[in-house]
């Protein structure tokens, strides 16, 4: 069992953030909601080191303030507020909270540190920090002292090392907060004494007996594989563990980029594969259809009907492995209920019931950037790793109008020549996403001595971390211009290309 330091969440946007650099100290970190409620008094928590309360939008005051059990003070490990996090420090040990007016403050402030004290070993004097919040801690609750300040908030770091208590009123999570990662580290190894002793080969280990104790001897299960980074991941590491009683179902729905269906059966040869070619049945069904939500549900039907029509082959799986990651986890135990930034992407999850298949997800305690890490360790290729995210309703999302197999050839085309400057270019692991979309928008060209009449294509280019919000990533022009110029000198049926200039909101990422 390894150590852990538990983060209980008030709905910052930053909580992630906190997992992840702690994660990367190599201490195993979970988040739960801030509903959760403490273990009994007296009950053993074995591998429990420190505790960690987030920041969260939210004032102490407000009626619809999180909820807390302040018995979380009381599990005889180390606590650590963090903004909202050292409100509940401050108010549960006799401390007062005020809110408004002179209070707030947002953006970058230096940190004076007063006196010593653990949690800033090694931390000079002044150190640049990140704030962001509308209260402040304005008594100091008895039995602890104020180790630091700044020129706004007198009161910005409090500590008790005999209650093992601290609260920051600063994030030391975010990358403007220099030395905040020190500060982490003082927090887990200086006063939590973790061990870290969590490392992806110690997770693939751990996994595969997992998955062999779980599936048993012979056990066999299914798995979806769409070629992105999160189910290839997935099929690896149960490849690893059960071999060929892993069988990969890859449906080529007509609407996927240049060789990807090439690649993905080279990159997974070893495997039981089976590669289903619906490209028909996709763009029969598909036939005339041109609004985006009916495209998106008439695909993500036949999906399942094509993959439910597979697998009744394997018929003695009862497993289903997903790719699951963290986020997903954690976003759907929100205090507030799933929160509102979850898509109803189509995906697996839709399979019916009547399938009586066990879901196995073996990437559900793992961030994006550790299931990139455990890919390799894995020995999936930087290429599929590093790739970038393609939407389930692939190219039909942005082959805007109708879809048919010139036009999405079209597409096809454009894509690879955009997909392959971005690349070459160096950006392509920088930019979150980067594609060609096909607008059902006809304008006047010249092309030698002749007049042609064809399509619009766009394109697209963002910078996010998650896909919730964008913005446009710059690109510079002599690279847009050379993009251009190859798309409308070698893809028949794109006359012009233009730029999306937009971020998300207001536009989404995908055109449809
Ligand atoms: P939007 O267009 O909503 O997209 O800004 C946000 C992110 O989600 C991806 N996306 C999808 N992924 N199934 C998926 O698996 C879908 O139906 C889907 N729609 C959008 C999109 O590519 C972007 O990364």
């Amino acid at each position: 069992m390894h150590d852990q330091v538990l983060i209980l969440d008030f709905g910052s946007q930053y909580t992630q953030l906190i997992a992840r650099r702690i994660r990367e100290q190599g201490v195993y970190c979970e988040i739960h909601p801030c509903t959760r409620l403490a273990p009994p008094r007296g009950a053993d928590v074995p591998a429990l080191r420190g505790i960690i309360l987030s920041g969260g939008p939210s004032s102490l005051s407000d009626a619809d303030a999180p909820p807390f059990d302040p018995a979380w003070l009381d599990q005889g490990v180390p606590v650590l507020g963090v903004c909202y996090g050292m409100y509940l420090v401050a108010h549960h040990n006799g401390g007062e909270v005020r809110g408004g007016g002179s209070h707030r403050e947002y953006g970058a402030a230096d940190l004076e540190t007063i006196g010593e004290d653990a949690l800033f070993d090694g931390i000079p004097g002044t150190s640049p920090v990140w704030m962001s919040h509308g209260d402040s801690v304005t008594r100091v609750p008895q039995g602890f002292t104020t180790v630091a300040r700044t020129a706004s908030c007198p009161i910005a770091a409090i500590s008790n090392p005999a209650r093992r208590q601290w609260g920051i009123q600063f994030h030391p999570e975010v990358t403007h907060s220099r030395d905040g990662v020190q500060i982490l580290r003082n927090f887990i190894f200086g006063i939590c004494h973790a061990r870290a002793d969590w490392s992806m080969g110690g997770f693939v280990d751990e996994q595969v007996d997992r998955i062999r104790a779980q599936v048993g001897e012979t056990g066999e299960v299914i798995c979806a594989l769409s070629g992105g980074v999160d189910s290839s991941v997935a099929a690896a590491i149960l490849h690893r563990a059960i071999g060929k009683r892993l069988h990969c179902i890859f449906v080529d729905n007509g609407l996927l980029r240049m060789g990807e269906r090439e690649s993905v059966r080279a990159e997974f040869a070893d495997f039981d594969l089976t590669v289903v070619d619906a490209t028909e049945r996709f763009l029969s069904a598909l036939h005339g259809v041109t609004d985006p939500e009916r495209k998106r549900k008439i695909i993500g039907e036949q999906f399942i009907r094509v993959f439910e029509a597979e697998s009744h082959r394997f018929e003695h799986a009862r497993w289903l492995a997903q790719g699951t990651l963290y986020p997903d986890v954690i976003e759907s135990v929100s205090f507030k209920g799933p929160s509102a930034t979850i898509k109803s992407h189509h995906n697996v999850g839709g399979l019916p019931d009547d399938m009586k298949l066990s879901l196995i997800e073996p990437l559900r305690e793992l961030f994006k950037d550790e299931v990139r890490v455990l890919g390799k360790t894995l020995g999936l290729s930087d290429e599929r790793v590093w790739r970038q995210p393609f939407p389930g309703p692939g190219l039909a999302v942005r082959c805007l109008g109708e879809l048919t197999a010139a036009r999405l050839e079209v597409l096809r085309q454009a894509d690879a020549i955009v997909d392959e400057e971005i690349r070459a270019a160096g950006l392509y692991r920088d930019i979150w996403q980067s594609f060609a979309v096909l607008l059902p928008v006809r304008s006047v060209g010249v092309m030698g001595d002749s007049r042609t009449y064809e399509e619009a294509c766009a394109i697209r280019a963002v910078h996010s971390t998650d896909g919730m919000t964008a913005s446009v990533a710059p690109i510079p022009m002599e690279l847009l211009t050379k993009i251009a110029s190859r798309i409308t000198n070698s893809v028949r049926g794109i006359n012009r290309v233009v730029y999306d200039l937009s971020s998300k909101p207001p536009g989404t990422i995908e055109w449809e």
